[in-house]
C-alpha cells in the first residue's frame, strides 16, 4: 500500500472504502494478489486474481454463479464461426468487442472445439495464464477495488453489456414503467418497481438464467416431434411452402429422420406454452440455417451439442418451466396472477408471431439456393448460414441476419421486459419490412428462372396469408 498510494493512488483510495478493506476478516492485496510481488522490479510475480480466488472467502456466490449462464458466457462466445475471424484486439486480448463483456464467463471451459463431445470440462487454468487481465469474473458486477454490493444492485451495473444492437435489456427497461419508476423514485431493489437484480438476481442468487434465453429458443421435445408426423406424416402433398426449407421434402418423406430426431430428445411439456406443430416447424428452419439440425436429416449436429447442450442456449422443458415459475413468483409479489398470466402469454406469442414471418424469409433464401441463384461459398458448412453473420454475401442473406440478431430479438425482448416500442417499432416492425425486402429481393434474384419465381410467389402468397388473416 505504501508504493501503491503513490503510484495508483485510486485503486488503493477505491479499496480502503470498501467492506473488505474495513472488515477484520477482510481481505488485503496480498490475498488476492499473493505475496511474492514487493518491489517495483518484481511486479511480474503478481498473482492476478481469478473467481476462484473470491470464492476462497465466499464459496456459496462462488458455487451459484458456476451454475449460472454468466458462468458459460466465455464458452458461448467461443462457439461461434464468426469470432474466430474477428481482430484478435476486439475478440480476445483487448477486450474491446465481444470479449470485454464475455469476460465474465470463465476461461477454459473445454467443449466441441477441443474434441469434447461430453460434458463441459475444465483445463485448471491454461486458458487464464494466457490473458494477464480480465480473469475475474466477480468485478464485472463487483468492480474493483471497491467491490461493493450496492454498486452490483443498482441496475446500470447490468447496463454496460446488456445494452444496444441484440439485446438492448437496458433500454427496454428504461422505456419501461418499471424502469420509469426505477429513474423518478431512485430506490434501491426493495423499491416499489422491480429491477434486473429484483427479477434476475431476487434474493441475491448469483446463478442468472432465463427459460426463454437470449434467442428466444426452446429444445425442441419428443412430443413436438412426433406432433409433426401425426398433424402431416400423412398429407402426401403436404404443407407445400413450409416445406420448401427441408430440400423440398415432404413430411411423410421425413418420417423416419423425424422419429431418429425425436429418440434423441427429452420427453415433457412447456406449460402453458402452446406448441402447435407449424411453429416447431418454423423454429426447424434457423436450426438448420444455424447449423444446429442438418438440413439432410434433420439430426442433431456438432453445433448442437456446442451451443444447446454445453453451452446452455436453449433449455429443455423441466428447466423452462422452473424458471418461469420462479420468475411469476417474482411478479406475483407485486401482480394479481391472472395479470402476470396475461402478460407471459402475451410475451410468448409474440415470438410465435415473429418465427411464422421470419420462416417466410428463410423460405425464400433457402430457395435461392436451391436453385443455384445463390452459392455457397467454399469456406461455409451450409447455406444460408446465419452464423456468418455480417460476413454473409447477398443483401438477403444480410437482411436475414438482421432478422435473427436484431428485430427478431428486440420484438419479444421489449414485450417481456414491457416495453413497448422496443417490442413494436425497434422490433416486430423492422423485422416485417425486412422479410419484405428479402421477398422482393429473392424475386429480383429469381428473375430468369421460371421454377424459382413460381416457388417464391409461393412463399409470398403465403406471407399475406399470415399477415391478412392474423395466421401467427
Ligand atoms: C478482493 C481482492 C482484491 C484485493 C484485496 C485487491 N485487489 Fe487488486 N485486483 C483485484 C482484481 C479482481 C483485479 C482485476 C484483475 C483482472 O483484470 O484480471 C485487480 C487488479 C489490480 C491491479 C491492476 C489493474 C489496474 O487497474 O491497474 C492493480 C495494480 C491492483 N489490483 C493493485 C492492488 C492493490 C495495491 C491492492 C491493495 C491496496 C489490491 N489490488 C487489492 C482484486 C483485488
Ligand atoms: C480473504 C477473504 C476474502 C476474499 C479473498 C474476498 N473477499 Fe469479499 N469479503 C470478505 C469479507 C470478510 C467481507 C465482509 C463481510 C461482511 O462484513 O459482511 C467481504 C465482503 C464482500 C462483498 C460485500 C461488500 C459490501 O458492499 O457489503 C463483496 C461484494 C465481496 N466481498 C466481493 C468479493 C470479490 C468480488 C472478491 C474477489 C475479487 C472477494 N470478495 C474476495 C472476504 C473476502
Ligand atoms: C460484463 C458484462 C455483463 C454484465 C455487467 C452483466 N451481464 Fe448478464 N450476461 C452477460 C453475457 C455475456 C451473458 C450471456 C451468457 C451466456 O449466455 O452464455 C449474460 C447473460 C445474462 C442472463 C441470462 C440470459 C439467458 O440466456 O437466459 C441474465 C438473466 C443476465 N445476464 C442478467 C444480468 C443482470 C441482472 C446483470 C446486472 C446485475 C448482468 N446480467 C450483468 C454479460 C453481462
Ligand atoms: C456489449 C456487450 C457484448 C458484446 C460486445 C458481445 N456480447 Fe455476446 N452477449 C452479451 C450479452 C449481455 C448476452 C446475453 C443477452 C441475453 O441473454 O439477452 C450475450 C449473448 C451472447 C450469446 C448467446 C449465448 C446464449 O446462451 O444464448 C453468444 C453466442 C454471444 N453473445 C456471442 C458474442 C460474440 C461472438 C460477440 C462478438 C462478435 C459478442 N457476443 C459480443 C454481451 C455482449
Ligand atoms: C451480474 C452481477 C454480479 C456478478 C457478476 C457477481 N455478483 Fe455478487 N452480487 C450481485 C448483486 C446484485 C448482489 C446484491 C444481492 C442483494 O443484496 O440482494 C451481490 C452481492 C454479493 C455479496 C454480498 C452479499 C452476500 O450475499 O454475501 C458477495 C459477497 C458477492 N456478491 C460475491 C460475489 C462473487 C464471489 C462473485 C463471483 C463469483 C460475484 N459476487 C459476482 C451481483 C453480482
Ligand atoms: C419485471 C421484471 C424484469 C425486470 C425489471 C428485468 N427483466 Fe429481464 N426478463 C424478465 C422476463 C419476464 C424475461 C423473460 C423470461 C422468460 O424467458 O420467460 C426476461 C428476460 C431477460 C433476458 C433474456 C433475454 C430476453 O431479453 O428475453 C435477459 C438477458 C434479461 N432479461 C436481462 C435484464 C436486465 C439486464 C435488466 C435490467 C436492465 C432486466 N432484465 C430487467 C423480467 C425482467
Ligand atoms: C416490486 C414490485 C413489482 C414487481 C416485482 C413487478 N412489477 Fe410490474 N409494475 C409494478 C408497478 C408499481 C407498476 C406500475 C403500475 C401502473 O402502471 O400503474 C408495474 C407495471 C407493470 C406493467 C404495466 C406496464 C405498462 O406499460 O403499463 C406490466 C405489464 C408489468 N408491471 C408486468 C410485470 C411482470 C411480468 C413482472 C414480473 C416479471 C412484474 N411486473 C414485476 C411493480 C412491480
Amino acid at each position: 500500500m505504501d508504493c501503491h498510494i503513490k503510484i495508483t493512488p485510486g485503486i488503493v483510495q477505491d479499496y480502503l472504502s470498501s467492506t473488505m478493506a474495513n472488515s477484520i476478516e477482510g481481505a488485503h492485496c496480498a490475498d488476492c494478489h499473493g505475496n511474492s510481488h514487493k518491489t517495483m522490479e518484481d511486479y511480474n510475480l503478481v498473482d492476478m486474481p481469478t473467481a476462484e480466488t473470491c470464492g476462497e472467502c465466499h464459496e456459496e456466490r462462488l458455487a451459484e454463479y458456476r451454475k449460472g449462464k454468466h458462468d458459460l458466457a466465455w464458452f458461448a462466445m467461443k462457439t461461434q464461426p464468426a469470432w474466430h475471424k474477428i481482430p484478435d484486439a476486439l475478440s480476445k486480448e483487448g477486450y474491446r468487442g465481444c470479449s470485454g463483456c464475455h469476460k465474465i464467463g470463465r476461461k477454459g471451459y473445454q467443449g466441441v472445439l477441443e474434441g469434447n463431445m461430453g460434458a463441459l470440462t475444465h483445463d485448471k487454468g491454461l486458458e487464464e495464464e494466457q490473458y494477464h487481465y480480465g480473469n475475474a469474473q466477480c468485478d464485472a458486477c463487483h468492480t474493483r477495488h471497491k467491490f461493493s454490493r450496492a454498486e452490483a444492485k443498482d441496475p446500470r451495473a447490468c447496463s454496460n453489456c446488456h445494452m444496444g444492437f441484440d439485446h438492448p435489456q437496458w433500454e427496454m427497461f428504461t422505456s419501461s414503467k418499471h424502469g420509469i419508476i426505477w429513474g423518478i423514485e431512485d430506490e434501491d431493489n426493495n423499491g416499489r418497481a422491480p429491477t434486473c437484480q429484483k427479477c434476475h438476481m431476487n434474493r441475491g442468487r448469483h446463478d442468472v438464467g432465463t427459460s426463454w434465453g437470449f434467442l428466444g429458443l426452446r429444445i425442441p421435445t419428443k412430443e413436438n416431434v412426433l406432433a409433426i408426423i401425426d398433424a402431416y406424416g400423412a398429407v402426401k402433398e403436404s404443407a407445400p411452402y413450409e416445406l420448401l426449407a427441408f430440400n423440398h421434402m415432404s413430411v411423410p418423406e421425413l418420417v423416419d429422420n423425424l422419429k431418429n430426431l425425436a429418440d434423441k430428445l427429452p420427453s415433457g411439456n412447456f406449460d402453458g406454452v402452446d406448441d402447435n406443430p407449424l411453429w416447431v416447424l418454423h423454429r426447424a428452419k434457423y436450426l438448420i440455417a444455424a447449423g444446429v439440425l442438418s438440413g439432410k436429416d434433420l439430426q442433431p449436429t456438432p453445433v448442437f451439442t456446442a451451443a444447446v447442450v454445453q453451452g446452455k442456449f436453449a433449455r429443455g422443458p423441466d428447466e423452462f418451466n422452473e424458471l418461469r415459475m420462479q420468475m411469476k413468483r417474482t411478479c406475483n409479489q407485486c401482480h394479481a396472477k391472472d395479470y402476470v398470466q396475461s402478460h407471459f402469454d402475451a410475451s410468448d406469442k409474440v415470438i410465435r408471431a415473429a418465427d411464422a414471418v421470419y420462416a417466410k424469409a428463410f423460405d425464400a433464401v433457402f430457395t435461392l439456393y436451391r436453385h443455384g441463384k445463390l452459392e455457397k461459398p467454399k469456406n461455409w458448412t451450409i447455406g444460408p448460414n446465419i452464423l456468418e453473420y455480417y460476413w454473409a454475401r447477398s443483401s438477403v442473406e444480410q437482411e436475414l441476419y438482421l432478422i435473427f440478431l436484431e428485430h427478431r430479438q428486440r420484438a419479444f425482448q421489449g414485450a417481456f421486459h414491457a416495453s413497448n416500442d422496443y417490442a413494436h417499432w425497434y422490433g416486430w416492425a423492422p423485422l416485417n419490412t425486412a422479410v419484405n425486402e428479402i421477398l422482393e429481393g429473392s424475386m429480383q434474384l429469381c428473375e430468369d428462372h421460371a421454377q424459382c419465381k413460381a416457388d417464391i410467389q409461393l412463399i409470398m402468397d403465403g406471407y399475406t396469408d399470415i399477415v391478412q388473416n392474423k395466421k401467427y
